[in-house]
C-alpha cells in the first residue's frame, strides 16, 4: 500500500548537507538570459585531436574491460609525464590507478585509508566534495580556515591546533578551488615537514596542476621528504576539457595505492576504456599540448581582465595564480555572500557562488569563474558593478 513504507536508509547519508552549488544550478539552468560566472568547468570543447582519438578508439572496437588499474600503455605514459613535468617517479605497474574522475580517486583515498571516527584535516574553504567523501568513508571532516592574508596558503601553526591523535591525513588542492590560489612552494615545504612530525597522509589533488600562471607548479610528491606519505591525485577534466569523459588517476606509493585498488576492484573495476585510449593522445603528443597551452593562455586573458574588474568595482581580491577562478572579498557590501549570490542573480541576472558553499570560512566571498567568454566576463562585471552601486547605497 502506498505511504506505509518508510525505509530506514544510513543516518550517515541523511546527515549530509545538500551541495550548496546544486539548488543554485538548478535554478540557473531555467534561466537562458543568465550570465554565468559560477561553473566550475571547461567552456572549451575537448581539444579535437583527442576527441579523434576517442572516436578512433570506439571505432576500433575499444569498447571493453582493461586491467583494474588502467591500459598498461596508459599507466607507462602517465609515469613518464609526470617524472618528465615534475621529476617524481611512479611504478606503473604497481603505483598508479586510472579511475572515473578525481571524484572516484578521492573516494578510494578515503575508503582504503579511514576507519571509523578517524580524522582528516580538510582546508577550507574547499571542493564541496571534500568534507562528505570523508563523511561517507567514516571518517571526520575537521575544517582548517585558510585565510587570504595567507594567500590562501596552508598555516602550519593554524592545522597544529586542529590536530590530534586521530588525526590521519591532509587534503590539500592547488591550484585552488575556489580561490585560485597556487601552491607556493614554501609554503607547501612547510606543509610536507608537519605532515612528517605528525606522521599525516597527504592527499593532494592536482587537478589544475597546466593551468598556473606566471609561475611554475609545485607538484607535492616532489617535495624532499613528501613522497612517500603522499596521494597524487590528477584527472583529465580540467587541464584537458574533458569533464564528461570521466577520467582520473590517483598516483601513491604502492603501499597506498594497493588498497585504493582494492576498493576500486570491487566498486568500479574500471574507467571508461574510449576515455583511457584518448587520454594517451592527451599526455603524449605535441597536438594536445598546444591545446592544453592555447586555454591555458585564454584564461590567463580572461584572470586579468576580470581580477581588473573586480578590484576596480572595489572587491579585495587575492591574486589567483591557477585554476580559473576569482575570489573577491564582498563584505564592504554589507550583505552576506548568499543574498548577494541570490540578488545578483535576482536583479542582475548574474550568476556566481556564495564563498560559503565552499565550507563556513568563505563566508564573505563569492566564487567568480572565468571559464567563460571575455564578451561574458565584460557584461558579468558592468552588472556586478551596478548591482553593488545599488546594494552600497
Ligand atoms: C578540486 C577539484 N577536485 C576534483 C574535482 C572533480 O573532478 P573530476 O571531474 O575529475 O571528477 C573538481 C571539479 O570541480 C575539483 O574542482
Amino acid at each position: 500500500m502506498n505511504g506505509e513504507f518508510s525505509p530506514k536508509t544510513s543516518r550517515r547519508v541523511a546527515g549530509l548537507k545538500p551541495s550548496g552549488l546544486r539548488k543554485f544550478f538548478d535554478i540557473i539552468a531555467e534561466m537562458p538570459e543568465v550570465v554565468s560566472l559560477g561553473i566550475g568547468e571547461p567552456d572549451f570543447d575537448t581539444p579535437e585531436v583527442i576527441r579523434q582519438a576517442g572516436i578512433r578508439a570506439l571505432q576500433n572496437g575499444d569498447t571493453h574491460y582493461t586491467s583494474n588499474a588502467g591500459l598498461s600503455t596508459l599507466r607507462r605514459r602517465l609515469g613518464e609525464h609526470l617524472e618528465h613535468r615534475y621529476g617524481v617517479r611512479y611504478d606503473p605497474e604497481r603505483e598508479i590507478v586510472f579511475t572515473v574522475g578525481v571524484s572516484e580517486a578521492l573516494y578510494l583515498a578515503m575508503t582504503a585509508l579511514l576507519d571509523p571516527g578517524d580524522e582528516v584535516l580538510v582546508p577550507t574553504p574547499c571542493f564541496v566534495s571534500y568534507q562528505p567523501e570523508v563523511v561517507l568513508a567514516g571518517g571526520v571532516a575537521v575544517e582548517v580556515p585558510l585565510r587570504a592574508e595567507d594567500g590562501f596558503q596552508p598555516n602550519v601553526s593554524i592545522l597544529e591546533r586542529h590536530t590530534t591523535p586521530r588525526t590521519k591525513a591532509i587534503l590539500i588542492n592547488y591550484p585552488h578551488n575556489p580561490t585560485g590560489a597556487a601552491a607556493d612552494r614554501a609554503a607547501m615545504q612547510a606543509l610536507a615537514r608537519f605532515a612528517a612530525e605528525h606522521d599525516l597522509i597527504v592527499i593532494s589533488d592536482e587537478i589544475y596542476d597546466r593551468l598556473v600562471y606566471g609561475g611554475e607548479h609545485v607538484c607535492f610528491p616532489a617535495l624532499e621528504g613528501a613522497w612517500e606519505r603522499t596521494i597524487l591525485l590528477g584527472g583529465f577534466s580540467k587541464d584537458y576539457a574533458m569533464t564528461g569523459w570521466r577520467l582520473g588517476y590517483a598516483a601513491a606509493p604502492a603501499a597506498l595505492l594497493q588498497p585504493m585498488l582494492r576498493v576500486h576492484q570491487y566498486t568500479v573495476m574500471t574507467a571508461p576504456t574510449p576515455a583511457q585510449v584518448a587520454a594517451i593522445t592527451a599526455l603524449g603528443t605535441a597536438a594536445a599540448d598546444e591545446a592544453v597551452e592555447a586555454m591555458r593562455r585564454a584564461y590567463d586573458r580572461r584572470r586579468r581582465l576580470i581580477v581588473d574588474g573586480l578590484r576596480s568595482i572595489g572587491f579585495p581580491t587575492v591574486e589567483p595564480h591557477g585554476a580559473f577562478y576569482a575570489f573577491p572579498d564582498i563584505r564592504s557590501t554589507g550583505i552576506d555572500d548568499e543574498t548577494f549570490a541570490w540578488r545578483l542573480l535576482e536583479e542582475e541576472k548574474v550568476a556566481v557562488v556564495p564563498g560559503s558553499a565552499f565550507g563556513e570560512a568563505g563566508a564573505g566571498f563569492i566564487r567568480c569563474s572565468y571559464a567563460t567568454s571575455e564578451e561574458k566576463i565584460e557584461e558579468a562585471l558592468t552588472r556586478i558593478a551596478r548591482f553593488v552601486q545599488r546594494v552600497r547605497v
